[in-house]
């Protein structure tokens, strides 16, 4: 296949022989889970956010999920969230039957509006779920002191930006529960995986307990001392996770380098792109999403670039217009103007820690002419 026709994916994990090593080590240890690599591959995340305790577990839609129980959040109660992000930042609030409430997003960031979020608190508002889209912080000087004036609880879902900094310091060492995923396309991948780091010991051990099906540290087990999951995060998984830690810097700063190589190339062309970091928010890159001219035929321009072997993806739905939401809430087109417009027209390039110039200038220059041709 010739260069110009050879496929350029979304996305692409960085495996390398010293993930191979670890993950052989596991294998051959026989000890597949609950043994000693999950506590390892712990120890790592929380240092490398800053955080004291970290607890791995299955997905970060799993993560979520024990956020809400870690708030109390149950029946009746509401959970505020960005209807710009991925239906696991609303989902977790259904699953202990509350009900997900949107705030409208911020246009130029894609994070969540404080302004919206305060004005959409009521009595029943049990926590907010911030989440931190594409990588770039949300606004934590805003939403920190706004739930604690509310007795509010505040969980970030930090699924997306591993490595991400804000006022100079780790997404995670902000005091308030964050979640992380693993999935391939992320920053650092466990295949399927996520976790949850705290700063209270007490949260920390109901995670532990939440994720084992509700096992006390004190019981044999057989015994459960509240309803809990199979949330764990197996041996093999974490294995792959110490071998990814160990060489995050190397990998956010290669990610850091593929963004800076697109906003050269694209800087003539008639796109928005990602919103740029200052003194308070250091994104970590996890996909390189452009907006689109209003007016511009997104499945075009998606299309002629599938035609040449350039995969995108409309990153991202807004939540509330899913099919599933829209039948159980009523939810409907119009609800969150700002979350609308950008999920009609953003649209998420290949990207991922080795792809190379060669490549990059092949997808812009693909953009660029579907741009002129639509
Ligand atoms: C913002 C956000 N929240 C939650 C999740 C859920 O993570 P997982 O797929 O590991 O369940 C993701 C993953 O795509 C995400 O991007």
């Amino acid at each position: 296949m010739s260069t110009a026709t050879q496929r350029i994916a979304l996305s692409a994990p960085w495996i390398d022989e010293r993930d191979e090593e670890l993950v052989l080590e596991v294998l051959r240890s026989g000890w597949l889970s609950l043994g000693p690599t999950g506590p390892r591959f712990e120890s790592l995340l929380a240092a490398a956010v800053d955080a004291p305790f970290a607890a791995a577990v299955s997905s970060g839609t799993a993560g979520l999920h024990l956020c809400m129980r870690l708030a109390g959040v149950g029946p009746g109660d509401e959970v505020i969230t960005s209807p710009y992000s991925f239906v696991a930042s609303a989902n977790c609030a259904i699953y202990e039957g509350a009900t997900p409430v949107f705030a409208d997003i911020d246009a130029r960031t894609f994070n969540l509006d404080p302004a919206a979020v305060e004005a959409a608190i009521t009595p029943r508002t049990k926590a907010v779920v911030a989440v931190d889209i594409f990588g770039y912080p949300a606004e934590y000087d805003a939403l920190v002191p706004l739930c604690e004036r509310h007795g509010i609880a505040l969980i970030e879902d930090a699924c997306e930006a591993l490595g991400a900094r804000y006022r100079g310091k780790p997404l995670g060492s902000h005091g308030h529960p964050a979640v992380w995923a693993f999935y391939p396309n992320k920053q650092m991948t466990t295949g399927e995986g996520g976790a949850v780091t705290v700063h209270d010991e007490r949260e920390y051990e109901l995670l532990v307990s939440l994720r084992n099906q509700g096992r006390l540290e004190t019981s044999s087990w057989l015994q459960h001392g509240r309803l809990g999951y199979n949330y764990r995060l197996d041996d093999i998984s974490a294995a792959l996770g110490i071998g990814q830690l160990e060489k995050l810097d190397r990998i956010l700063e290669a990610r850091g380098r593929v963004a800076a190589v697109y906003g050269e190339l694209l800087a003539d062309v008639d796109v928005e792109t990602p919103w740029p970091d200052d003194a308070e928010h250091v994104r970590s890159w996890f996909v390189y999403v452009v907006k689109l001219p209003a007016g511009a035929d997104r499945p075009a321009v998606m299309r002629q670039l599938a035609d040449q072997g350039i995969a995108t993806a409309p990153y991202l739905p807004s939540i509330h217009l899913q099919s599933y939401m829209r039948d159980r809430y009523g939810f409907a087109q119009g609800m969150l103007p700002v979350s609308e417009d950008c999920s009609a027209r953003t649209m998420a390039l290949p990207f991922h820690a080795r792809l190379e110039r060669a490549d990059q200038e092949r997808v812009v220059e693909a953009l660029r002419g579907a741009l002129n041709a639509v």
